[in-house]
């Protein structure tokens, strides 16, 4: 089994580096249609089942890559310059010495790098930001060394820092493979050639709070005490069986259907876990409930819900006055 190190000096070596003085990307956040919950290596992020997804369209992060002025490490996060021992600052230098130790960088020719992460998602509107944050990082660093990376190879790495930022690297559909190469070679993103502009994502912020559990720990807890979990698999299975169908065959009802029942049945088995765990707050609940209501009225609405108590609405886009005077507090996304 290989450790991160290995895995990103794998992909990395035989690339020659050229440094850049800056560089700049972007990626959006995602949500997941049919969702990643369990690590088959928890080192190196792998995934149990593979996973099905959505971009975010204009939310997400923006990352740039320059040389420190004063020789030093330097990362800053929404305008505020991070201490050194930061927690998040740690996570962005040791994902950047992935790439600076496997590209070989001479002690002495090593650059010291100012990392800007500016995440657009709004605060509370309910959206991860590692997704897009690794994601958008990973590019950048491809651009400032020139690597030329391609799609695939992008989302290999970006997925050493969130398992859901591989699918952040494409935007639209995009399918994630969970593999089954121990080593981890063949769990990768790539996007699916399919676009359906009609359909709309609506969030829904019931609490701004970060999580009470990460998603790393609530997963190994489900994995190693739900009774449920062992049905997981066979359900992403079939759940992604039919979501593909439904993008194909740009039906609505079954994506919706499938969505909202693989994103239920996620949270069942998360609850079924010792100590249980429950992200939803009262409010969540009452969403459910008049979704489901809203629904047996005849408005085509579904949703579907990340480790958290927020809600993300899923509709077309001629019912979005419908959806609007119902949840007025609803953010629509812009994709
Ligand atoms: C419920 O990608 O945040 O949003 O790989 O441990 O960083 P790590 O987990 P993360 O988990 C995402 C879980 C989810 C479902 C999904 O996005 O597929």
């Amino acid at each position: 089994m290989l450790t991160k190190s290995e895995f990103a000096a794998r992909i990395l070596n035989g690339h020659t580096p050229s440094i850049k003085e800056k560089a700049t990307a972007f990626a959006s956040a995602n949500i997941a249609l049919v969702k990643y919950w369990g690590k088959r290596d928890s080192r190196l992020n792998l995934p149990v089942t593979d996973s099905l997804s959505i971009d975010l369209g204009s939310l997400g992060t923006e990352t740039t890559i320059e040389h420190s002025p004063d020789g030093q490490d330097t990362v800053i996060l929404n305008g505020n310059k991070l201490a050194q021992d930061d927690p998040f600052a740690v996570k962005v230098i040791n994902f950047v010495d992935l790439f600076r130790n496997a590209l070989n960088q001479a002690a002495a020719n090593r650059p010291a790098l100012t990392i800007t992460t500016n995440n657009n998602i709004p605060t509370g509107a309910g959206v991860a930001s590692s997704a897009s944050g690794f994601a958008a990082l990973t590019k950048a660093l491809d651009q400032f060394f020139s690597l030329g990376l391609a799609g695939r190879e992008l989302s290999l790495l970006a997925n050493l820092g969130s398992g859901s930022a591989s699918r952040s690297i494409f935007k639209g559909f995009v399918y994630r493979h969970a593999g089954t190469d121990p080593d981890g070679m063949d769990s990768y993103s790539e996007p699916l050639p399919c676009t359906w502009p009609e359909l709309k994502i609506g969030l829904i912020t019931v609490s701004a709070k970060a999580k009470r559990v990460s998603s790393r720990d609530g997963m190994e807890r489900t994995v190693a005490t739900s009774p449920l979990y062992k049905k997981w698999p066979d359900q992403v299975k079939s759940d992604l069986a039919k979501m593909l169908d439904a993008i194909k065959a740009k039906d609505f009802e079954l994506l919706g259907a499938t969505a909202e029942s693989n994103a239920l049945a996620m949270h069942e088995c998360m609850r079924a876990a010792t100590p249980p765990l429950n992200y939803f707050e009262p409010e969540t609940e009452a969403i459910i409930s008049k979704v489901q209501k809203l629904r047996k009225e005849g408005l085509p609405i579904y949703l579907t819900i990340d480790a958290g108590p927020n809600v993300k609405l899923l509709y077309l886009n001629k019912d979005e006055e419908k959806v609007r005077t119902e949840f007025p507090d609803m953010r629509v996304v812009n994709r």
